[in-house]
């Protein structure tokens, strides 16, 4: 379970199945989050601000990852991912999330 906070909708609890990414399972609970590009780590819409004293809990951000979040005008290096490119396992239970504005 994530809790996340939207512009629009507040602050939810979402319950997320594990062998989904982040952004997918946002979406299953209909969250809306634009994620245009599907998870191919390639348009930067999935973008997150997550607990930074969470971050080491999650694998790193890869290569691509890092240059799409370096374009963006929210990026923030202590809290930002793009959130099709986590995976949901136990590592992510109780983590508090934004999408990004
Ligand atoms: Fe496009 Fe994540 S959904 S980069």
């Amino acid at each position: 379970t994530v809790t996340v906070t939207t512009p629009h909708e507040g602050t939810r609890r979402v319950e997320l199945q594990t062998g989904t990414s982040l952004m997918e399972g946002l979406k299953d609970a209909g969250i809306d989050i634009a994620a245009i590009c599907g998870g191919a780590c390639s348009c930067a819409t999935c973008h997150v601000h997550l607990d930074p004293a969470r971050m080491a809990d999650l694998p790193p951000a890869g290569p691509e990852e890092q240059e799409l979040l370096g374009d963006l005008d929210d990026y923030r290096p202590d809290r930002s991912r793009l959130s099709c490119q986590i995976p949901v396992t136990d590592a992510l239970d109780g983590l508090s999330l934004s999408l990004a504005p």
